[in-house]
């Protein structure tokens, strides 16, 4: 039943990037990215190499080693508390801050290790923005909230430009040109999210991670939601966490399963362009998990 449904969705995005109706998914044109990135892929935005992560005495990630594509979404799917965000947030070192974290092996953005002695952590997260499952604007207003990261990074650009640029991107722009100086608060859930996402537009990132953006919105915000979020692709590299696999088969082109092994601690199970996940799985425990099985 849900492999019927993911096989559908897949069939409806082969079918209106190629605009012939007659299309069959099996037929379709992989996506452009389908061959596997290499081992040493120059086109990889980010990276991990044998990574583990642990909060205190407990191993929250063992040996992931994944390649992140260069201006692709790529999804992390996987059971609840099997590590998603914990991954996620090693990308722009916003574990760092948690009591007990503890990493071990590479994290690398465009080859460099982000946690090397010396990183600018500051330099880290405007270059590799994060959007939040829950909309969290500041309260303050429309404008502000999007200028906000290009005032504290000292920008010299005309700032109404900057701010204009970032809320088009985020396709929020005719929604609240005529009241700008408005609070951000009075927005609805779906524009609140869309405004967090010109929050981090703004100071010009080259990666976004998103971490279930919109477990907390309605369907229709949802899926403007993920219309952004392809077109974001064209410019940006996105990464997204979700519990939701028809939203990373309607979205990504690349799929991270994760899983968690009897000791808790989060394995990557496999990693692969998103079509071969849902319609041919290499791992059974993918298989089961996207069948419904478990998770
Ligand atoms: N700040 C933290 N301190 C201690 N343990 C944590 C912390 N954050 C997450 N964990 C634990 O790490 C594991 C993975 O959590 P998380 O990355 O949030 O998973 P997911 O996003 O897949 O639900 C869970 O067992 C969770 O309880
Ligand atoms: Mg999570």
């Amino acid at each position: 039943m849900i492999r019927e449904r993911l096989e559908d969705i897949l069939r409806e995005r082969a079918r209106l990037q190629t605009g012939d109706p007659q299309m069959e998914a099996a037929e379709a044109a992989p996506p452009a990215a389908a061959a596997p990135p290499a081992a040493e892929d120059p086109g990889a935005a980010l990276r991990t190499e044998g990574l583990a992560v642990y909060y205190g005495h407990f191993q929250a990630l063992r040996d992931v080693s994944l390649q992140v594509p260069g201006n692709r979404v790529t999804a992390i799917i996987g059971a609840s508390g099997c590590g998603k965000s914990t991954l996620l947030r090693c990308f722009n070192r916003m574990n760092d801050a948690i009591p007990g974290f503890r990493l071990q092996g590479a994290v690398l953005f465009k080859g460099q290790d982000i946690y090397e002695r010396g990183v600018d952590v500051v330099d880290v997260r405007r270059r590799i923005g994060m959007v939040f499952q829950k909309p969290n604007p500041f309260p303050k207003s429309i404008y502000e909230n999007v200028a906000f990261g290009p005032r504290i990074n000292g920008y010299e650009g005309r700032l109404d430009e900057i701010v204009e640029r970032a809320l088009r991107h985020a396709a929020l722009w005719e929604e609240v040109k005529g009241k700008l100086r408005q609070g951000a608060l009075t927005l609805s859930g779906g524009q609140q999210q869309r405004l967090c996402i010109a929050r981090a537009l703004a100071v010009e990132p080259e990666v976004i991670l998103m971490d279930e953006p919109c477990s907390a919105l309605d369907p229709v915000a949802t899926l403007k939601i993920e219309d952004l979020m392809r077109e974001l692709a064209k410019e940006y590299t996105i990464v997204i966490v979700t519990h939701n696999m028809q939203q990373a088969a309607r979205v990504s082109d690349w799929t991270a399963v994760m899983m968690m092994a009897e000791d808790r601690a989060g394995e990557m199970v496999e990693f692969a362009d998103t079509r071969s996940i849902f319609t041919n799985p290499r791992d059974k425990r993918t298989e089961d998990y996207i069948t419904g099985r478990f998770g």
